[in-house]
C-alpha cells in the first residue's frame, strides 16, 4: 500500500558565501543555503514538493530539477520561465513521480554558477527500495582554482579554447563540497551509496581499489537486477546507486577515479577523491533482492528511427570552435506528439565524448553501434563515445510544453550543443507553450 501523499516544503537561498573545502582553504562559493552541496531535498513518491528559491546573488538564476518528470513550466530553463532576478523568489511546485537519485542545479550561466557550487541532491524514496544499513550521497565535483584558491577565467586565446574544448576540468577534487573527505563505516554493513556527478566536465570512473560493488540503480531509479562490478563510469549529470560492503574491520581504501580517455588536451589520470575507514563490526539487516524491479522494454532494437541527431564540433571564427547539433548551434528541433513513441538515433560524429541529457523524460538505450545493450535501464544522461551511434527510445507522456536536450559538459552546452523542442498535444493544433511567471513574486 502507498503511503499518504504529503506536501513537502523547502526554502533555498542562492547567495555568495565563503566555503571551507579543506582546513584553512576557503573559497568564494555560490550556492544554496550557505553550503556545498545545497541541502538534500527528500520526499516519497507521489508527494508534492514546494521549493521556494530566493535569489540573493547579484545576477539572475533559475533551478533545474535534473531527471525529474515534472511539468514543463517547472523545468527551470529559460524557455519555460522568466529568470529569477536578484531579490526575487520563485516558487517551484511539482509532484515527484519516481523513486531514485535526482539532483538540482542552476540552469543559468551554468559555466559560472554550477562551477561555483550551485547544486544539491534530491532523493525520492519508495517502500519498494531495497533495505540497507545506511544511505549516503556522494556528490562528485571538481573546481579549477589558482594558488590563492580563486576561481580563474582563462583570458588568453589558447587556454580559452582548451577550456571550451575539454570543458572546465578542475584541479581540486571534491566529494560533497570537501577535499580529502574521510568516510567512516562499520564492518559487516551494506549501504546504499548514491553517486551524482555534478562537475562541469569530469568523467568519474568509480573504483575502490579493486573491491567489488553492486550497481542497483541509475538515473531513473532501480535496475532490474544488481550488477556486480569493480568500476563504473559516471559522466557529468549521471547517477549511479551502488551497494557498498560488507567490509572487514580495520580496512581502509580510497574512492578513486580511474583514468578515462575522453579525448582532451588534459591527460587522463588516476585520482583519489576520498578515503573510507572501516570501524567495528555491526550486524546487518540489509536485504538486496535478486530482482529489484521490472522495466518494460519500450521498443525492440530494430524499431524504425523517428529522428536523427548529429553531435559534432566545427570551426568558428569567433570562438575557435563551436559545438553543434545537426550542424548548428543552440537549435530549435521539431516538436514531438504526446503518446508517439520516439526512436532517436544520436550520432556522435566528433572525436570526443559527449554525455547526452534529455530533460523531463527517461529514455532506454536500445542499440549502440549495432549492438543491443547488456541490460535495461531508465536514463536521462548517457555518454556517447566518439564515432558512435546510439538509438534511444522514449515516450512523451501528457506533459506538453517546451523541453530540451544537450550535452552535459557545461562548456559544450554553452558553446551550442543543445536543442529546444516542444511536446505537443496532437488534438490541439495551436502553440501550447506558456511561460510560467504566474507564481513569480517579489521577496
Ligand atoms: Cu542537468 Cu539541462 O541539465
Ligand atoms: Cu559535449
Amino acid at each position: 500500500m502507498k503511503n499518504q501523499n504529503k506536501v513537502i516544503e523547502y526554502n533555498l537561498e542562492a547567495s555568495v558565501f565563503n566555503w571551507e573545502i579543506a582546513p584553512g582553504k576557503t573559497i568564494e562559493a555560490w550556492g544554496f543555503n550557505n553550503q556545498i552541496p545545497g541541502p538534500v531535498l527528500k520526499a516519497k513518491v507521489g508527494d508534492t514538493m514546494i521549493v521556494r528559491v530566493t535569489n540573493n546573488l547579484h545576477e539572475s538564476t533559475m533551478v533545474h530539477w535534473h531527471g525529474s518528470r515534472i511539468p514543463s513550466g517547472m523545468d527551470g530553463t529559460e524557455i519555460v520561465q522568466k529568470a529569477i532576478e536578484p531579490g526575487e523568489t520563485f516558487e517551484y511546485r511539482f509532484v515527484v513521480p519516481d523513486a531514485g537519485t535526482f539532483w538540482y542545479h542552476s540552469h543559468h550561466n551554468e559555466t559560472v554558477q554550477m562551477e561555483r557550487g550551485m547544486y544539491g541532491a534530491m532523493i525520492i524514496e519508495d517502500d519498494s527500495d531495497p533495505i540497507t544499513d545506511g544511505d549516503r550521497i556522494f556528490m562528485i565535483d571538481d573546481m579549477k582554482l589558482d594558488a590563492d584558491h580563486h576561481f580563474t577565467k582563462p583570458s588568453w586565446y589558447i587556454p580559452r579554447i582548451k577550456e571550451r574544448h575539454d570543458g572546465r576540468q578542475g584541479n581540486t577534487l571534491l566529494i560533497n563540497g570537501k577535499e580529502d573527505a574521510v568516510i567512516n563505516m562499520n564492518a559487516g554493513q551494506m549501504e546504499r551509496w548514491r553517486f551524482i556527478n555534478s562537475s562541469s566536465a569530469r568523467y568519474f570512473m568509480l573504483y575502490m581499489e579493486g573491491r567489488e560493488f553492486k550497481i542497483v540503480g541509475t538515473d531513473g531509479g532501480l535496475l532490474e537486477k544488481p550488477r556486480t562490478v569493480t568500476e563504473v563510469l559516471i559522466t557529468p549529470g549521471e547517477r549511479m546507486d551502488i551497494i557498498a560492503g560488507p567490509f572487514r574491520e580495520g580496512e581502509s581504501f580510497a574512492i578513486e577515479s580511474l583514468p578515462y580517455n575522453r579525448v582532451t588536451f588534459l591527460k587522463a589520470k588516476r585520482e583519489t577523491f576520498a578515503r573510507v575507514q572501516i570501524g567495528e563490526f555491526k550486524s546487518s539487516r540489509a536485504f538486496i533482492p535478486e530482482q529489484l524491479r521490472t522495466i518494460e522494454p519500450l521498443a525492440p532494437q530494430d524499431a524504425p528511427v523517428s529522428r536523427t541527431i548529429k553531435l559534432s564540433v566545427g570551426p568558428s571564427l569567433k570562438n575557435g570552435m563551436d559545438f553543434l547539433v545537426n550542424n548548428d548551434v543552440h537549435v530549435n528541433d521539431q516538436p514531438v506528439a504526446i503518446g508517439e513513441l520516439q526512436i532517436w538515433e544520436i550520432n556522435n560524429a566528433s572525436l570526443m565524448d559527449h554525455p547526452f541529457h534529455l530533460h523531463g523524460f527517461f529514455f532506454q538505450v536500445i542499440e549502440e553501434n549495432g549492438k543491443a545493450p547488456s541490460h535495461l535501464a531508465l536514463k536521462d544522461t548517457y555518454n556517447i563515445t566518439p564515432r558512435t551511434k546510439v538509438k534511444i527510445a522514449w515516450m512523451p507522456d501528457n506533459r506538453p510544453g517546451m523541453w530540451m536536450y544537450h550535452c552535459h559538459i557545461i562548456e559544450h552546452h554553452a558553446a551550442g550543443m543543445m536543442a529546444n523542442f516542444e511536446v505537443i498535444d496532437p488534438n490541439k493544433p495551436e502553440k501550447q507553450t506558456t511561460v510560467s511567471n504566474s507564481v513569480h513574486c517579489h521577496a
